[in-house]
């Protein structure tokens, strides 16, 4: 595994060191929490991403690598390089890959920050990322650093959750995750703590029209979003 830039800053520092502490367990975490919806979200993903063998994907934020194996099994890019600051998240992706979870398709390992991509610009064809912005520092920083790595015409495609336009789904899913995601968590991990600030992400992200937003302000065209199980996710694609 490369290790290719610096340390974080405070923010990063903590949100580290709490995936560092669940890594073995986000797993099993993920699939109980989303009562096994997450697969279904994740299979949409990789429909929008629509790699081709053409296509050269930088997977940021890859944790555990959920997405890059997605997309070796449901649309085989070229390559992806597969990206997270915290190693213990890349050592179970290489677990994975070990498995035969890549099936081909050559997967590198590398721990790099969101922040500052150590790629040259326009070297990739698709940018993935999810679950990784509302985790971010700085945002805008990480879509402008997605947006320089990208070939003219490339694919930003990011898994986010989202804010569910119903109101009355709204609020059943606010009483969910108040009480359940730290509850789950705590009992699959041992660490409760790290999961209060998980839901704290979730509740502090903004809004699908702003994120869009946000992404045309870093650079990006054709933005549009799709909302999944209600809103509870939501699915963008950009265009470089
Ligand atoms: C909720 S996990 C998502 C992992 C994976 N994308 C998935 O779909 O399961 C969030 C990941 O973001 C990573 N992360 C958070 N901030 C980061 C940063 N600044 N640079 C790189 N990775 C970061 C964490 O280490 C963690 O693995």
């Amino acid at each position: 595994m490369t290790v290719r830039n610096g340390a974080p800053d405070a923010h990063g520092a903590r949100v580290r060191g709490i995936f560092s502490e669940i890594a073995q367990r986000y797993d099993l975490f993920n699939a109980l929490s989303s009562f096994g919806i997450y697969r279904s979200w994740l299979t949409r993903m990789a429909r929008v991403a629509a790699c081709t063998a053409e296509d050269r994907v930088l997977d940021v934020a890859g944790g555990t690598g959920d997405v890059s194996f997605e997309l070796c099994e449901s649309c085989p890019p070229a390559s992806i390089e597969l990206t997270d600051f915290t190693p213990e998240m890349l050592d179970v992706a290489r677990e994975r890959i070990d498995a035969g979870a890549n099936q081909g398709v050559p997967v590198s390992l590398a721990e790099v920050d969101a922040h500052a991509l150590p790629y040259a610009g326009a070297s990739f064809t698709v940018v993935t990322c999810a679950y990784g912005l509302r985790n971010f520092s700085d945002r805008t920083r990480a879509m402008r650093e997605a947006a320089r790595v990208l070939k003219p015409g490339g694919r930003y495609v990011v898994l986010e959750f989202g804010t569910p336009p119903n109101a009355a789904w709204r609020a059943l899913y606010r009483v969910y995750l108040n009480h359940m995601i730290p509850f789950i968590g705590g009992v699959v991990t041992g660490d409760r703590a790290g999961f209060e600030y998980l839901r704290d992400s979730i509740k502090g992200f903004p809004p699908q029209d702003q994120v869009a937003r946000e992404l045309k302000e870093a650079g990006f065209s054709q933005v549009s979003y799709e909302n999944r199980t209600g809103g509870i996710i939501a699915i963008y694609r950009a265009v470089r």
